[in-house]
């Protein structure tokens, strides 16, 4: 794995924008994986800028969500379709057909996360994934447990999670408590991964990561070490137990 440790969040975000942006700019038909959560929001200001500022062009992006919320639609301020018109859609040129989030009020979340891998497969998979990790060591949706699933499809998120994302809702009551999510194995499909980690809250699980040089499905994220094109980029503070 590749580790860029940098002085502070907003250099985090600019050094994960300027390796999407590397990637963009070498082909305008990338498939690109895409995260929610608050680590990414730098790096998706880094990218509005780059379009602003700088032409980048996302008119021939395809873009594929890892996760949504069960029970919340598009107009929900929670969901991630929200989010990310938010923080990125509204406010580059990407086409909103080429735009894809999970479906939250799917009927058939399992039957729908198939047809989710297939579309991205179809879109010929996805070059660059972007990801976050939660204090437990998720990556997506995929909560450690005993066995993690292969492919897009319903998961159960655990109390650690809801206890962690309550932040941006009224009440931990209001938190779902199931979503859709991108697989291990669909993850593990994306030819190049980065991975954001900030602040002191993620040291931990980081440390973890980075030292035990062994894969388990309790800590999701270890299943990184396997693939063979993985970038960390996290700051100091996210870093600041590895070693110690
Ligand atoms: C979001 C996602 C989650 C988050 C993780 C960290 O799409 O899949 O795995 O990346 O929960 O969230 P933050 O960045 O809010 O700490």
């Amino acid at each position: 794995m590749k580790i860029i440790v940098t002085d502070s969040y907003d250099e985090m975000s600019k050094a994960a924008a300027e390796i999407f942006e590397k990637e963009i700019r070498q082909d305008s038909k990338i498939v690109l994986g895409l995260a929610t959560g608050s680590t990414p929001i730098g790096t998706y200001e880094e990218l509005v800028r780059k379009y602003k500022e700088e032409k980048l062009d996302f008119s021939g992006v395809t873009t594929f969500n890892l996760d949504e919320y069960v029970g919340l639609d598009v107009k929900d301020p929670n969901s991630y379709r929200f989010f990310m018109e938010e923080h990125l859609f509204n406010h580059v040129n990407t086409n909103n057909e080429n735009t894809h989030v999970p479906d939250g009020m799917t009927v058939n979340p399992d039957e729908y996360g198939e047809k989710y891998d297939k579309m991205i497969e179809a879109a010929g998979g996805i070059r660059i994934q972007l990801l976050g990790i939660g204090s437990n060591g998720h990556i997506a949706f995929n909560e450690p447990d005993e066995e993690l699933p292969v492919g897009t499809g319903l998961v159960n998120l655990t109390i650690q999670t809801i206890e962690d994302n309550a932040r941006f809702f009224k009440s931990k009551e209001q938190v779902p408590t199931q979503a859709i999510s991108m697989g291990m194995g669909s993850i593990m499909k994306a030819k190049k991964i980065v991975i954001l980690a900030s602040g002191e809250g993620k040291a931990e699980i980081i440390k973890k990561l980075l030292e035990r040089g062994k894969v388990s499905t309790r800590i999701p994220a270890t299943f990184l070490l396997l693939h063979p094109d993985v970038t960390l980029v996290c700051d100091r503070k996210a870093y600041s137990l590895v070693g110690r």
